[in-house]
């Protein structure tokens, strides 16, 4: 009978894509079938998160339940993957024994090998090593049903923020050749991509002529595969703005016209504990650029409320900016100290009721804000990618906008997974309709 695995991924948008390979290998070499049910599975696989504490909490209550699918079952195998791995490494097997396999986001294509030598000699197997690019030269190629797909064009951070875990988790950044990432793309047959990377503006890929292409070269060539309609990339980083990569938005037809860029925090005393090497009129000066090339751009952000250093009047400076840069829809986040950061040895001086308060603040600005933005999409022309049918009305079908709005187009099959232009008539609390132009 087929062997089945059950994937189950936390996090990010890179840890998506990152499973998507885990099936891949995993298909390819160990002839597994995914199953979206995991008490059919042979093989349980759990690609983590360990951004905040609360994602690392969920990993472990999920062994708890695992651990009893596996006494009932002693032939289950139970993979750990993903930064809680890489955090915890043998630590996971000491909390919890039944675990067979630790792998981390740089070795997940050793996955079918740790597997093996878990049967060979019994024992739990545990890799969490950086071996750099060799990730990308031994995954097999994906083949993707949709009209998107993702793509890692680079791996991991140097930028070391003091309350962040992803530089020991992740590594430090490595990215790409030009032409592996372009070769996969094409081969892909997909027409919108989104570049990934924990800074995708870092990117610094070598070409085959010896030189070093940086983000906006990158963007360009990949604007020059004709099946290629639109492009997106995340996430990136301020001091990586240079005015090449600004330039896109207005040169680059294809380059949807949106931007996450995540700030942290509007004070510049909470910015320079947090390591994050710019000031918030630096910040603003990119926005500026940003608007003045490409007025109708979508910004977003991130924010971390009680930073240890946090004070009140932090907070109101954050909660000043944020409504003054105009953001779309933002994230803001509580701050969770990592083990071993730089920030988790810092004094905290706000309560978790406070954080709470401050949490709640800029989540109702952020909606706000949002809200706005969808607002003055009304009469506008929008590009959209229709992907899938509507469930509930007949003949309505479903896409996507640049800033990530789902609009509703009446039409027929021919619509499905193709770009169209599309007139916002009428946008009711979060239900948007349009009608296609010719
Ligand atoms: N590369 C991105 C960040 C990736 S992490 C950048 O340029 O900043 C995604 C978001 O998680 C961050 O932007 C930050 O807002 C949040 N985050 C990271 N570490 C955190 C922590 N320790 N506590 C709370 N939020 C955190
Ligand atoms: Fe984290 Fe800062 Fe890098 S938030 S991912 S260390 S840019």
């Amino acid at each position: 009978m087929e062997k089945k695995v059950f994937i189950k991924t936390f996090g990010c948008q890179m840890n998506e894509y990152d499973s998507e390979k885990i099936n891949d290998v995993l298909a390819k070499k160990n002839k597994l079938i995914e199953t979206k049910e995991q008490k059919d599975a042979d093989l349980i696989v759990l690609n983590t998160c360990s951004i905040r504490e609360k994602a690392e909490v969920k990993v472990y209550s999920d062994l708890g339940r695992i651990r009893k699918l596996k006494e009932a079952n002693p032939n289950l195998r139970v993979a750990v993957g993903g930064c809680v791995a890489s955090q915890e490494g043998a630590n996971i097997i000491k909390k919890a024994p039944y675990v067979d396999v630790v792998f981390g986001p740089q070795t997940l294509h050793r996955l079918p090998d740790l597997l093996k030598a878990r049967e060979k000699n019994g024992k739990p197997q545990i890799d969490i090593s950086f071996p750099e690019i060799e990730k990308f030269d031994r995954l097999p190629m994906s083949k993707h049903t949709g009209p998107s797909a993702m793509i890692s064009i680079m791996e991991g951070c140097s930028k070391y923020c003091s309350f962040c875990v992803v530089p020991y988790t992740r590594g430090e950044e490595v990215s790409r050749p030009l032409n592996d990432i372009l070769t996969e793309i094409i081969a892909t047959g997909v027409s919108e991509i989104t570049l990934l990377g924990q800074n995708v503006n870092a990117y610094r890929g070598l070409m085959d002529n010896g030189e070093v292409a940086d983000f906006a070269t990158l963007i360009e060539y990949v604007s020059e595969i004709k099946e290629i309609k639109r492009i997106r990339f995340s996430t990136s980083h301020p001091n990586e703005m240079n005015d090449a990569l600004i330039d896109c938005f207005s040169n680059i037809d294809k380059l949807a016209k949106m931007i996450h860029l995540p700030i942290q925090a509007g004070s510049d005393v909470v910015l320079s504990a947090m390591k994050r090497n710019y000031t918030t009129l630096e910040y603003k000066s990119i926005i500026r650029k940003l608007r003045k090339r490409c007025p109708d751009i979508s910004i977003t952000s991130d924010f971390i409320v009680g930073f240890p250093t946090e004070t009140l009047n932090d907070f109101n400076s954050t909660k000043l900016l944020m409504r003054e840069l105009e953001f779309d829809y933002s994230y803001s986040f509580i701050y969770s100290p990592r083990p071993g950061t730089p920030a988790s040895y810092l004094k905290d001086l706000t309560t978790h009721e406070e954080k709470l308060e401050r949490l709640h603040e800029l989540q109702m600005s952020n909606v706000a804000q949002g809200e706005i933005f969808t607002q003055n999409m009304l009469g506008t022309t929008q590009r959209v990618l229709i992907d899938s049918k509507s469930k509930k009305k007949s003949g309505v079908f479903i896409g996507k906008t640049d800033n990530n709005r789902v609009v509703e187009i009446e039409g027929d099959e021919s619509l499905l997974n193709q770009f169209v232009s599309v007139k916002i008539n009428q946008i009711l609390n979060k239900n948007i309709q349009g009608t296609i132009l010719n």
